[in-house]
């Protein structure tokens, strides 16, 4: 720059201090005022058009004033630019000249930026242009803060705690700021409060806040406070501590379900969450009222305010239906106001729990015949059971047969039983989950006794009435009808009714019958038998012998087994005809008739009771007569054991040649008599005991008759035994009805097997000498 040019400035701003002196801007009169605000250390510009009308014109001069002072100016016709030292500190005027409108910018504004501005144009054609800018320079004002409404300063924008509903008085403040500016109440973006004022303190603003507290304006409470539409507001955030019950409680399945479903005895794990709290809450779980303890596990989340407890749940059948309660109690508050709950509904499906029940009266286990039984499948199942089945016997139950056509509902329904139906029975019931069987239950018809088998039975001397009937009998009552004689009536309390209680002789047949009482119902048809008695008689004598004594013919017989007397009869040969006839009948061995003479046989020696052998007289015997010996007893008699008396026995019942003075020794001289006699026997006995050795008196002569086989019997012995043997025979096919006493004459049966020799060796020694082994009959002596 040149030293003409230094000149020029200096002419130019004596210039414009002249202009200064004598001309001043007048807003509206001289030109346009624009209002403009910019903030205090920032910047602005200012705008002002130096554009031409017209063509033929030309822009000279442009010239900035604050407050009618030049602070800036720019010469077109020599392209110089001109600005304040006391202005342009620090160079914060910048200007544009060349951009229409022309534009300077101030920066690092200052509070006594704030004036009058304006520019003025000079043309070389034109009037000069005045265009004013009225800038405000705003001033923010400070930071707002809190002050409690005793006027303590809230520290860190942090109050102490307060409980929802509690109103909150605080007062914010704001320092300074042009122009004053507002001071509002915010709750997040909602105002609450724009009542602002003066405060007492100079150059100090304060809006008062009275606000009732909730969750919801609590959270996010802020003071706000501007001037300024350039500038954002100034925001303080305040921080209450609110204490608040969670406001969602919720539970929820997170495992070991199916959907909201549980399994019985399976684990599953279930949420709590609860939302809101502050401070953290306590959760609690309880299942029925029955607080929880175990398995919880609490988490917090203090800036989500969300606190999560899981609970691992075995459910059991009863905990179906069961409510299931997490409890969230804010530590901070009462529990009445603090705590909230989620319920839920346990829902526990199991297989079902069965057991039988029968229906109507009646024990459950037993039931008579013909009653009806309903029974009953008695089922707790979650879902629903959806089939059922019965089985009898663990076998299923299909309909029809012995079965109703109902056999898979929850009812079985007997109308008529009957003693197939007897047995074990059990219900299944299925759902979802699975069947169950319950514990099978055993029923027992009962009935009325009925005949089993042939009803009545003969085993020995006892009739058994044989009835099935359940419960056992207890009662038994008899008809008896022994032949021939009235019926009976009789009592027993046991199915066996021995003969012995039977009164009069049972040497027949009887007919029996018997009904059974056992409390259900009597017998509906008696059992009805008739027997024969004849096999109870005893068997017939095998050892028997005749003997003669005092002048009689005895039977003498070992007693068999059972007899309780015998008889004993004599058969003659009849004049007219060639049969045995009987002559006479006894009876022997008596004593208390209904004893046996003999129990039993033991080792082959029979056992006699007192005397072992039986005996009964026969009187007098004649050649070709036959004894005969029947055991008896009160079924009747044995077929009798015929003996004929040897020749030997028959001589000696002759009388002794002396017999005839024994007859006549009542009339002459007794003592003469008496002599002969002596001197007769003592002749005779000197006689006789030189003639033989031996001098017993007539002793006991004994044979005993053994009946060979028929053919040796036929070949050795002579003809009218042959006869006799025939007549045998006819009686014996007559025996097996009647008693051949009673009703003929016709000879017994001959027992033909031979005596066993050892018994006789064992109990009478050494066979006397005038005993004959003979095997046939003959007579001895
Ligand atoms: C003026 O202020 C604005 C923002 O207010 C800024 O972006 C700009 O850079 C400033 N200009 C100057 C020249 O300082
Ligand atoms: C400029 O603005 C202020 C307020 O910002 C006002 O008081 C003053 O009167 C205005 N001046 C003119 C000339 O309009
Ligand atoms: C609680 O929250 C759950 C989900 O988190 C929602 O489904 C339920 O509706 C809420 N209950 C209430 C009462 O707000
Ligand atoms: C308890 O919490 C721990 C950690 O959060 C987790 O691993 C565990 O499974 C939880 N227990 C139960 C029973 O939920
Ligand atoms: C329980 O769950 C089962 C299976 O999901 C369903 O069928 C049944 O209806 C539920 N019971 C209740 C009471 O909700
Ligand atoms: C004798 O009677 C008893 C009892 O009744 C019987 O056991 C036995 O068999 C009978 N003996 C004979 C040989 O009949
Ligand atoms: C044999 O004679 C007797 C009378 O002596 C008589 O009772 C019996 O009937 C006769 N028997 C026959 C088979 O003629």
């Amino acid at each position: 720059m040149d030293h003409r040019m230094r000149v020029t400035s200096a002419l130019i701003y004596l210039l414009l201090l002249f202009f200064t002196q004598v001309y001043t801007f007048i807003p509206g009169v001289d030109g346009p005022v624009i209002h403009q605000e910019a903030l205090e250390g920032g910047n602005t510009t200012l705008l002002c058009d130096t554009s031409v009308d017209t063509s033929a014109d030309e822009f000279m001069l442009l010239v900035w004033y604050k407050n009618n002072v030049p602070i800036f100016s720019y010469d077109a016709r020599n392209d110089h630019e001109w600005s304040s030292d006391s202005f342009n500190t620090g160079g914060r005027l910048k200007a544009d000249v060349v951009s229409q409108p022309t534009a300077i910018t101030i920066s690092a504004l200052r509070q006594d930026d704030q004036a009058l501005f304006h520019c003025r144009v000079d043309f070389l054609v034109s009037p000069t242009r005045n265009i004013g800018v009225n800038l405000t320079v705003i001033v923010l004002p400070s930071q707002p803060f809190f002050l409690y409404e005793d006027g303590n300063k809230v520290e860190e924008n942090r109050i102490r705690p307060f409980h929802e509903g509690d109103t909150l008085v605080l007062i914010c403040l704001v320092i300074g700021g042009r122009p004053p500016p507002r001071i509002s109440w915010y709750s997040g973006e909602t105002l609450v409060d724009a009542s602002d004022g003066a405060s007492d303190i100079p150059n100090v603003r304060e809006n008062e806040l009275y606000l009732p507290l909730t969750r919801e304006n609590a959270a996010d409470l802020s003071c706000r406070a501007s001037n300024t539409k350039l500038a954002p507001a100034l925001i303080a955030n305040l921080q209450i501590e609110l204490y608040l019950p969670a406001y969602n409680v919720s539970i929820h399945w997170v495992g070991g379900t199916d959907g909201e479903t549980l399994t019985v005895g399976k684990p599953a794990l279930v949420q709590c969450t609860a939302l809101g709290s502050y401070p953290q809450p306590d959760l609690s779980w309880w299942l029925d009222h029955k607080h929880l303890t175990q398995h919880s596990n609490q988490t917090w989340n203090s800036k989500l305010r969300r606190s999560v407890s899981f609970l691992e749940v075995t459910p059991s059948v009863v905990d179906n239906g069961a409510t299931l309660a997490c409890v969230a109690t804010n530590p901070a508050m009462a529990p009445s106001r603090g705590s909230k709950a989620d319920v839920i509904k346990l829902n526990v499906t199991y297989s079902p729990i069965v057991e039988i029940s029968r229906l109507g009266e009646g024990s459950l286990n037993s039931v008579v015949e013909l009653d009806s039984l309903h029974l009953e499948c008695e089922v707790r199942a979650n879902p629903p059971v959806h089939r059922f089945r019965w089985y009898f016997n663990d076998s299923k139950i299909i309909p029809g047969n012995i079965w109703g056509e109902q056999t898979s509902s929850r009812k079985l329904v007997i109308e008529e039983i009957s003693k197939n139906h007897a047995g074990s029975y059990s219900c299944a019931a299925t759902n979802s989950v699975g069947e169950t069987r319950a514990e099978p239950l055993s029923v027992t018809v009962y009935y009325p006794p009925e005949c089993s088998g042939p009803g009545v039975t003969l085993i020995k001397e006892t009739i058994k009435c044989n009835v099935r009937a359940l419960p056992g009998p207890d009662t038994f009552f008899w008809h008896v009808q022994p032949l021939g004689l009235d019926v009976q009536h009789l009592t027993t309390g046991s199915p066996l009714l021995p003969l012995a209680q039977i009164t009069g002789p049972l040497s027949g047949t009887i007919k029996v019958s018997c009904e059974a009482s056992n409390g259900i119902s009597n017998q509906y048809k008696a059992c009805q038998r008739t027997f024969s008695l004849e096999l109870l008689r005893p068997p017939q004598p095998k050892q028997c012998d005749l003997a003669y004594e005092l002048g009689e013919f005895h039977m003498r017989c070992i007693p068999v087994e059972n007899a309780t007397y015998y008889e004993v009869s004599v058969w003659r040969m009849s004049t007219s005809n060639s049969s045995l006839v009987l002559e006479r009948r006894g009876s022997m061995g008596y004593g208390a008739r209904q004893e046996p003479l003999a129990q039993g046989v033991e080792g082959g020696i029979p056992m006699s009771t007192g005397s072992w052998l039986v005996r009964g007289t026969l009187g007098s015997l004649r050649p070709a007569d036959e004894a005969g010996a029947a055991a008896c007893n009160r079924y009747g008699c044995s077929a009798p054991l015929l003996l004929r008396p040897t020749e030997y026995l028959l001589e000696a019942t002759e009388p002794p040649w002396w017999h005839f003075f024994l007859e006549r020794d009542v009339g002459i001289s007794l003592g003469a008599v008496v002599l002969v006699v002596v001197f007769a026997v003592s002749s005779a006995l000197v006689v006789r005991l030189v003639r033989r050795p031996r001098l017993k008196p007539p002793a006991p002569v004994i044979q005993v008759m053994q009946l060979d086989d028929v053919t040796n019997y036929l070949d050795s012995i002579s003809e009218h035994i042959v006869r006799a043997s025939s007549s045998i025979r006819s009686c014996s096919s007559g025996y097996s009805e009647r008693s051949a006493f009673e009703d003929s004459a016709l000879a017994p049966p001959v027992d033909r097997r031979r005596k066993p020799p050892a018994i006789w060796r064992e109990s009478w020694g050494v066979p006397p000498p005038d005993v004959t082994l003979t095997l046939h009959r003959e007579s001895a002596v």
